[in-house]
């Protein structure tokens, strides 16, 4: 994962992607420069997996540029079944910072990517200043585990 610069253009288009999720809600102009200070750009290869299923997670990650894959095995000896396609404006990497549990999954680049990378704490610090968005990432987490058990049957 090789790290770039952040330009004011990127930062416009990840508040543009997170609008959707009430990422920024009624937060105050300190907290939003706090959290913006925490947010990274990164570029992946292909084949580089950003999360792997039964590791620690310590980041929230959107989609910038590119194409991944989720897929998730029952065990370790079983094939890996393909779970969803993430894209551009997609976000992923939730479930472990909300439920400070191992990655439920493994998230890997189909293409080169671009990623947004959002440290744990500066998540939680969101959470706990938007509760409208602590509902929405609350309830894709929800989704997405039921399809994962659905997929894991
Ligand atoms: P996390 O468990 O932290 O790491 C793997 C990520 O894959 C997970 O968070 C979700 O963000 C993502 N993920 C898991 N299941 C799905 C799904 N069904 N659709 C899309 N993304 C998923």
């Amino acid at each position: 994962m090789k790290r770039l610069s952040l330009t004011a253009a990127d930062t416009v288009q990840f508040s543009r992607i997170v609008r959707g999720l009430n990422f920024f809600g009624a937060m105050n102009m300190a907290m939003l420069e706090r959290i913006l200070e925490g947010l990274q750009l990164c570029e992946c290869d292909r084949g580089e997996k950003l999360c792997v299923q039964g590791e620690a997670g310590d980041t929230f990650f959107v989609v910038q540029e590119g194409k991944l894959t989720v897929s998730v095995r029952k065990g370790r000896l079983s094939l890996a079944k393909k779970v969803a396609t993430l894209g551009p404006g997609d976000c992923f990497g939730e479930m472990a910072l909300l439920h400070q549990a191992p990655r439920n999954a493994t998230v890997a680049c189909d293409t080169l990517s671009r990623l947004f990378v959002l440290p744990a704490t500066h998540f939680q610090a969101v959470l706990n200043q938007n509760p409208e968005f602590a509902k929405e990432i609350n309830d894709l987490a929800a989704a997405r585990q039921s399809e994962l058990d659905r997929k894991l049957d």
